[in-house]
């Protein structure tokens, strides 16, 4: 396949950014996305040019890194997969594809297409964990007892990867849904209840003080995340946070 790529440069956080275009030639139908990229790059160095700066990891949807707005939409096009699972097989030959970084004024682009998502990472250091003892005394994993359908729902929640597409996606940049996910995952389980009032009130104030917009309940979150965390999350959240308000006021 030859394709015309028309992607987001941008050489610092403070620089001018602009899109460019770019020929590629060579790609395989099974190659993935993030393949094609890598392709790109090494004709760009061959011509002396630099490469384009992407994020990436695990390349098999597990890390939640490699955050591309491909032809307008959150890792592209097909649900539940990553961009590094998205193959050149849904592309046509000749076809020109659009790449730009996340858009959300709390994901600030570093450089080209790669954004910094370190306020996720504080929101749940304000409170997306347990405080247990481990100093000699362990419990077995086995000896609280939890109901199969809230230690269902808490896996649902543990699923996401943190990747940020639901933010990009939204039209007010909300963190709603990777947040209830972090949330929702500890308050099912027993273990999560203790600390459930705090956490759910700490994570909340640190997802605005971040810059985060609030939820429009378009649910265009759930539809382009691709772990399938449900707006459900986002319902509980909200029953934990007023109760939480309510009680500790
Ligand atoms: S909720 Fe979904 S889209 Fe949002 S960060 Fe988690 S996995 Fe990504
Ligand atoms: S590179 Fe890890 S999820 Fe895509």
């Amino acid at each position: 396949m030859n394709l015309t790529l028309k992607i987001w440069r941008q050489a610092s956080p403070k620089a001018q950014g602009a899109m460019k275009t770019y020929p590629v030639s060579g790609i395989e139908p099974d190659m993935s996305f993030l393949e094609m990229l890598d392709v790109l790059n090494e004709q760009l160095v061959v011509k002396g040019e630099e490469p384009v700066v992407f994020d990436h990891d695990c390349r098999e949807g597990i890390c939640g890194s490699c955050s591309l707005y491909i032809n307008g939409e959150a890792h592209g096009p097909g649900r539940g997969i990553t961009t590094c699972q998205l193959h050149m097989r849904s592309f046509k030959d000749g076809d020109t594809i659009y790449i730009e970084p996340w858009r959300a004024k709390a994901f600030p682009v570093i450089k080209d297409l790669m954004v910094d998502r370190s306020a996720f990472d504080r929101i749940i250091a304000a409170g997306g964990y347990i405080s247990v003892n481990t100093s000699g005394n362990t419990l077995d994993a086995n000896a609280i007892p939890i109901p199969k359908e809230d230690a269902d729902k808490a896996f649902d929640a543990a699923t996401c990867i943190g990747c940020g597409a639901c933010v990009a996606t939204c039209k007010n940049s909300s963190a709603m849904l990777f947040v209830s996910a972090k949330v929702s995952q500890l308050a099912l389980l027993p273990q999560g209840k203790v600390e459930a009032n705090e956490r759910v009130l700490s994570m909340v104030a640190q997802m605005d003080a971040e810059g985060f917009g609030s939820c429009t309940n378009t649910g265009a979150c759930e539809v382009e995340c691709p772990k399938g965390i449900s707006l459900e999350n986002i319902a509980r959240m909200n029953r934990e946070y007023l109760r939480a308000a309510v009680v500790t006021e």
